[in-house]
């Protein structure tokens, strides 16, 4: 069944609630706003759902640490994420919860649908216990060697040694994470997904699966191999219930992607629309991840949906990770960048790091994150190529043309320019290369700016102000493109500018299509104003203080000091898994 491009559904990655957001969220969050603002741009309609991650055992070993309810914990990040998302212009239509009651119905839906399909079965396994804490100890709640590698691992990943997955029982030598000491091994009826049925349902899947290469390629090479069952069930009263079986509840990895389901259900029940239209019919769904997090998005979550009878993904479209400095990020080590503390609260505008993040290079590359990095891009080519572009061309006409557009004619070389960006601009964000978007617009600034100083307008004024009229109508035109082009990634600093431009109505509500609309002679234009000031080295030097000394914490921390279950805070996020 071919989709349908008139319902698009595109979802991020639902963040954990357990700590604060950082950069590594958003190497992935803003690009797929990027992508939607821009759709939207083409004419396209689109749903855009997150949500809060709010179950698994780091979420409830965390609150027991801090002694707070898990309620309390998830409610207070979920509100931080919400916050965090709308300051930077990460524009969700809906951001749910998958604590909310309809994800415990829709999950609870989904596993009896799957258990009636015979996808689901009973097997008594050995479970790692603490005697002295006489409970069962599923994931972060054990540690011990893993039986792959050897090395020293945690219940749910081999973290220090070869990476897996383990799933519960697989752990060796189990030490409880709570009160530290040995645990024994015990019985227990657990209850497990038949992923392996799915083998080649998922080999024909995935050969059409649109996204990037790496999510498709990465996942196929997997089902090739070997594909194992999964355990389902936890022991934990935190989360979703499993049916029928008081004290287990289900793996936070299957609630967690049914959240994309619920938050879609919780947004249609607002807006008196069928959820089935995206959900049971032809809607085309698009996920953007974090890279380490394809298997469960390509494999186990499309054989969850086809064995109970939903919509099949069409895209998954996975970032590659975040290095702070050149060193792998590690919030236990200190290399993160804490969104709001490090980066708004210091009075930093978020258009400036959505550009950055945007187009520092290809989704699927490693973006490296430092401040005197940031600031050469704000410096060089926001400051000085684009910015400056803007600036001149308004002054000029500001200055020469009694404040509105000149009359003229508009180059039809500069028509050509910009209908050649625009292609660029909505081919490559069909094929999620942001980067290749945001360099082809910024390719048009530099234009504008050789355009302007080839043509020298401030010699024609004084001897052909007809011909100076039409160069900076020329401009004026290209500057209007930039705008345009350039809101899905920095949208206020865009709205400011469409602002100076006189332009009617909003940046936001401009189509692509409109890049070609001859800006209007004789308009009156708004006043121009600096759009991007210089970072100054000072401000760079203090922004980079701040990280040093965290690290230098973090060393200390490490060598002096004993790890608490505290500790787990910092080993929860997405981008965590793969870079601790
Ligand atoms: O890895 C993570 O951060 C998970 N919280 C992502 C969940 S995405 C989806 F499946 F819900
Ligand atoms: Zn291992």
């Amino acid at each position: 069944m071919s989709p349908d491009n008139d319902h698009i559904l595109v979802t991020c990655g639902l963040p954990y609630v357990n700590g604060p957001c950082h950069l590594g969220h958003l190497r992935t969050y803003v690009p797929a706003d990027m992508y939607v603002r821009g759709l939207r741009k083409m004419g396209k309609s689109i749903l855009f759902v997150c949500g809060s991650d709010s179950h698994g055992t780091p979420i409830v070993v965390n609150a027991e640490a801090q002694g707070i309810t898990p309620k309390a914990l998830v409610t207070k990040y979920h509100r931080h994420f919400d916050d965090v998302f709308k300051s930077t212009g990460v524009e969700f239509d809906y951001f749910g919860d998958t604590d909310n009651p309809s994800n415990h119905e829709r999950t609870q839906e989904i596993v009896r649908a799957l258990m009636e399909g015979g996808y689901i079965y009973p097997l008594e396994i050995e479970l790692a216990y603490c005697p002295a804490c006489e409970r069962f100890l599923p994931d972060r709640y054990v540690e011990g060697i893993c039986p792959y590698c050897a090395k020293p691992a945690r219940g749910d990943e081999c973290d220090q040694g070869c990476g897996r997955h383990l799933e519960p029982g697989e752990i060796r030598e189990a030490m409880c994470k709570i009160c530290g000491g040995k645990a024994d091994y015990r019985k227990q009826i657990h209850y497990f997904f038949r992923l392996s049925v799915f083998k080649d349902f998922l080999l024909s899947y995935l050969a059409t699966l649109g996204g990037t290469s790496s999510a498709r390629n990465y996942s196929l090479e997997w089902v090739k191999q070997e594909l194992k069952d999964w355990c389902i069930t936890r022991n934990m009263s935190w989360g979703v219930q499993f049916p029928g079986q008081n004290g287990l509840v289900v793996y936070v990895w299957v609630d967690a992607p049914i959240g994309y389901i619920s938050f879609t259900e919780e947004w249609c029940a607002q807006n008196n629309i069928d959820w089935r239209v995206y959900w049971k019919d032809k809607a085309r769904i698009i996920h953007f991840i974090g890279g380490d997090i394809v298997y469960h998005h390509c494999i186990f979550w499309p054989a969850m949906l086809k064995g109970a009878n939903y919509s099949l993904p069409n895209d998954v479209v996975a970032s590659g990770m975040l290095k702070i400095d050149d060193k792998k990020f590690s919030k236990s080590r200190g290399y993160v960048i804490w969104v709001k503390d490090d980066y708004l609260d210091k009075g930093l505008h978020p258009d400036l790091l959505r550009y950055y993040l945007a187009s520092y290079t290809s989704h699927t590359k490693e973006v490296n994150f430092a401040w005197n990095l940031f600031a050469d891009k704000v410096n060089s080519e926001l400051v000085g190529a684009f910015g400056n572009f803007l600036n001149r061309a308004l002054t000029f006409a500001t200055r020469n043309f009694d404040g509105r557009i000149p009359q003229g004619n508009i180059d039809p070389e500069v028509n050509e320019k910009i209908e050649a960006t625009l292609e660029e601009v909505i081919l490559s964000l069909q094929e999620y290369e942001f980067k290749r978007a945001v360099d082809s617009v910024m390719t048009l600034a530099d234009y504008g700016n050789t355009y302007f100083q080839a043509y020298e307008p401030w010699k024609l004024i004084k001897n052909n102000k007809q011909m100076a009229g039409s160069v900076l109508r020329s401009c004026l035109q290209i500057a209007k493109a930039l705008v345009i082009l350039m809101n899905p990634v920095m949208p206020t600093k865009m709205e400011e500018a469409w602002k100076q431009l006189g332009m009617e109505g909003t940046a936001r509500d401009a189509s692509f299509k409109d890049v070609l609309l001859p800006v209007l002679e004789g308009q009156q234009l708004g006043k121009p104003e600096i759009l991007f000031s210089r970072m100054e080295e000072a401000t760079v030097k203090d922004l980079d203080k701040i990280f040093q000394n965290r690290i230098k914490q973090a060393e200390a921390r490490e060598k002096g000091l004993k790890v608490d279950s505290t500790e787990l805070i910092p080993l929860i996020s997405s981008s965590d898994l793969i870079s601790e």
